[in-house]
This record gives C-alpha cells, sequence and structure tokens, in this order.
C-alpha cells in the first residue's frame, strides 16, 4: 500500500524509518518531511495543514493510507475533511475527528470531558476573556503553586506553573489584557498544582478498542535538572521505573478505559493515537493533559521498542477494526537525546553544517530541524535531530547517546547532558 506522512519533525521521521521496513509499505510519501526521511521515502513539499495541496498528492500517488504526526492538521479537521470529500472518504486516515481532537484543542474541553467520565484530574476553573476580573478574584482565594493554561494550542507555550501570586497573576493579565497567544488565550484554565514526576503514557485506538505503547519520560525544561523555559522536548527515555505494573494497572483503569469508554459514549470517531501527559502524585496517577497525536521526542524513544510491524496496526485501527492485544516490546532501555540550535527555545541561528554523522555508531539518528542543501545537511529548526539508543540498561543507553552525540557538531550546538538521571536513582 502506499502510504503518506504528515509531518517534519523527529516523530515523523522516526515513523518513516518504521514504516519503511514493513512488507505492507509499497511506496512512502513525507509532507514536507526532513533531511533523514527522505531516506525511507520521497518528500513533498508541502504544508501539513494545505487539505487542497494533501488530496492533490493523496490522488495522485493513489496513497491508500494516511499518517498524521502533528496536531495542527488533526485539529483543524483533517479527518473531517477526509470523511466530507467524496474522493478522500475512502482513504484510510489515522487521525482523529475534530470533535475528539478537542481533547488536546481545548483545555477546557480535556476538563470537562475528564469530569463528566470521571477520569482523575487537578480541580480547575475556566474563564472567559470577559471574565478577567472574576479570574483575578478566584485567583485571591487559591494557593500558590497554581497552574494557569491558555485554553488553545500554544506550541506547548500557553501553561505557566506559577509559584508565587504575582506570576499567576501576570499570566492571567498576559491573555486576557495582552493578548498574549491570541485566540488560543481567549479562555483560560486555572488549575491546581500537581506534585510529582511526569510520565507520557500512549495507546493506539480505533475509538473501541487500544492498543498500550511503551511508556516515556520527556524532558521538557532547556537547562540540566529541568531548569529554565520549556521547549517541545530535550529528550526522552523508554521505559520508566516507576510505571510498573502496578501503576499501569491504574492508569489503564482510572484513564486509559474510561478515555477510550467516554470517546465511545460520545460517538466520535476517533481513530489514532491518544497521548496521556500524567503526574504520578504519591504513586496514583492524575491527567495532566491529552494529546491526539504522539509525542515528540517520546516518538524516537519508543517506537525502536516495538518489536513486531507495527503498520498493520496502523492499518487496523484505521479501517475501526483493530484488535486489542499486547504489543511486542523489546526489553531493553531506549533514550533519545535530542540536539538543538543555541538560543532555542528563544531566537536561534539556522543553516549551520551538521558534521559528523558519518562516524556515529550504535545509534539511530531522528532528524527533525535539519534539511538537505546539495552534499550538505545544514539546521533548519531548533530541534535538530534525535541520537536513540538501544541497550540493556538505560545508563547504556544514554552512554551510547552521548558517546555518538559527542562526534556530531554544528555551530552553537546544545544538548541536556543530565538526561535520565533522575530515574536512574529512582
Ligand atoms: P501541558 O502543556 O498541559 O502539558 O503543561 C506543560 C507542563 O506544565 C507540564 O508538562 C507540567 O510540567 C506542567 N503542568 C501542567 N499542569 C500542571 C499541574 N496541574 N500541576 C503541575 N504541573 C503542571
Ligand atoms: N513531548 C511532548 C509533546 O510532544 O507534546
Amino acid at each position: 500500500m502506499n502510504i503518506l506522512i504528515l509531518g517534519s519533525g523527529g516523530r515523523e521521521h522516526a515513523l518513516s524509518w518504521m514504516i519503511a521496513k514493513s512488507d505492507l509499505c509499497d511506496q512512502l510519501f513525507i509532507a514536507p518531511g526532513n533531511a533523514g526521511t527522505f531516506k525511507d521515502g520521497i518528500n513533498i513539499n508541502i504544508k501539513p495543514d494545505d487539505f487542497e495541496e494533501i488530496k492533490s498528492v493523496v490522488l495522485r500517488h493513489r496513497i491508500e493510507l494516511v499518517v498524521v504526526g502533528p496536531e495542527d492538521p488533526i485539529v483543524k479537521g483533517i479527518y473531517d475533511y477526509f470523511k466530507s470529500t467524496q474522493e478522500l472518504k475512502d482513504v484510510l486516515i489515522l487521525a482523529p475527528s475534530a470533535w475528539g481532537a478537542k481533547l488536546e484543542g481545548s483545555k477546557e474541553f480535556a476538563k470537562q470531558f475528564m469530569e463528566k467520565h470521571h477520569i482523575p484530574t487537578a480541580a480547575y476553573a475556566s474563564f472567559t476573556s470577559n471574565q478577567h476580573a472574576e479570574a483575578r478574584a478566584y485567583l485571591k482565594k487559591q494557593l500558590v503553586p497554581i497552574v494557569i493554561k491558555a485554553d488553545g494550542l500554544a506550541a506547548g507555550k500557553g501553561v505557566t506553573v506559577a509559584f508565587k501570586r504575582e506570576e499567576a497573576e501576570q499570566a492571567v493579565d498576559d491573555l486576557f489584557l495582552h493578548n498574549k497567544f491570541g485566540h488560543a488565550g481567549s479562555k483560560l484554565v486555572i488549575e491546581e498544582y500537581l506534585e510529582g514526576i511526569e510520565l507520557s503514557v500512549f495507546a493506539l485506538t480505533d475509538g473501541e478498542q487500544y492498543i498500550l505503547l511503551p511508556e516515556a519520560k520527556d524532558y521538557k525544561q532547556i537547562g540540566e535538572g529541568n531548569t529554565g523555559p520549556n521547549t517541545g522536548g530535550m529528550g526522552s527515555v523508554s521505559p520508566v521505573p516507576f510505571a510498573d505494573e502496578i501503576f499501569m494497572n491504574k492508569v489503564k483503569a482510572r484513564i486509559l478505559d474510561p478515555t477510550i469508554e467516554g470517546l465511545k459514549k460520545e460517538k466520535t470517531d476517533y481513530k489514532g493515537f491518544v497521548f496521556i501527559g500524567l503526574m504520578n502524585v504519591k504513586e496514583e496517577p492524575y491527567v495532566i493533559e491529552y494529546n491526539v497525536r504522539l509525542g515528540d521526542p517520546e516518538t524516537e524513544a519508543i517506537l525502536p521498542r516495538i518489536d513486531e510491524d507495527f503498520l498493520p496496526c496502523l492499518i487496523e485501527a484505521a479501517k475501526g477494526e483493530l484488535k486489542g492485544r499486547q504489543l511486542k516490546i523489546k526489553n531493553q532501555y531506549s533514550a533519545a537525546v535530542m540536539l538543538v540550535s543555541g538560543g532555542y527555545p528563544a531566537d536561534y541561528e539556522k543553516n549551520k553544517e551538521i558534521f559528523g554523522l558519518d562516524k556515529v555508531e550504535n545509534s539511530s539518528i531522528f532528524f527533525a530541524g535539519a534539511k538537505l542543501e546539495g552534499n550538505k545537511t545544514l539546521t533548519c529548526g531548533g530541534r535538530v535531530l534525535a541520537v536513540n539508543s538501544l541497550a540493556d540498561t538505560l545508563e547504556l543507553a544514554l552512554d551510547n547517546c552521548y558517546s555518538n552525540a559527542a562526534k556530531i557538531t554544528f555551530d552553537k550546538m546544545y544538548f541536556r547532558k543530565d538526561l535520565g538521571k533522575d530515574l536512574i536513582d529512582y
């Protein structure tokens, strides 16, 4: 079957690497793809949320399955576009409907969904931009730390964890008075602060059944020791030692089962990934956020652990015929270390040549913000590439990543050197 992957990050390179290996895949296209995906298939330079362009690519290349990587096209309704377009309605597309995508596209919607379906999450209140005074009055009655969240998509930057009251007030003002996130900040959620350790949990579902994928831990902050501003993610590891059978059984029974059951009750079409960002609070799981796609850089650590052809599962899910089962998972640790452009997540320079890629051994490279120009590989984004290694221990996997990261250079390259250390001693 001919397959199209939408997106251009490390997640999409990991997906193309995995899908290209499958006997079921004939031609693989990635739109727009990057310096890595072109080795697995054909890059097509269109935007992943330009639905008309996607339609012509699907028809021209007789695509039978579309795998959607990032959230933007999903939240903008790519699934509904396919289903309501005569020539596309029979093409398989792995993405939830726009209604299901509100789990990620609106924090308030996600909170209401969790409340309705009795899924554990932090206590909250939500406000619209004409309720500035009410939001400030509500804040006055709360303890700090407290969390302020822009309702809509804000590229991972819409959340403020305020340790001082003034920071919380500033966050509310930024959204409602200074319009910091435009429409995404026209509503906000004020949420109880949960103290614990975070975990990313992934399931593939057809809206009825689901398959649990390996879990991962993401390192969001730019600085070592989890300091500085949040990024898209500086690296990830899988498995996560505290996500043992007892903990994961709680996650399934209290979060995943009622989430899938809830989607079913709401009669929404949900064929795709459910990514639950959760907090382990004294061994009890609470949902921090839903995402309707795979995580990045979690994907670069979890897909290499899957020890079978995963493409049949993607096809079954998109068809609505997923057979709930346990995936075969390698009994190994996987780590992904992101190499980023100096200055990221604020301003950074691009077009720096990347050297040393040919010296990498015992690791896979998943490209993100990297492009090819002639025979050179150049940076073109904040997160440039992920170095992934598998090994029998977490220490060894990380050592491999770091010894290969040391062979790669580009001007002002930066990466965190403390990934996984918190888990090694957990
Ligand atoms: P989100 O975009 O909702 O994942 O939030 C970004 C980050 O803010 C999360 O990864 C957490 O580190 C933090 N965060 C969000 N909500 C809470 C909460 N209720 N309590 C503590 N930290 C939170
Ligand atoms: N790594 C977190 C995310 O993809 O949202």
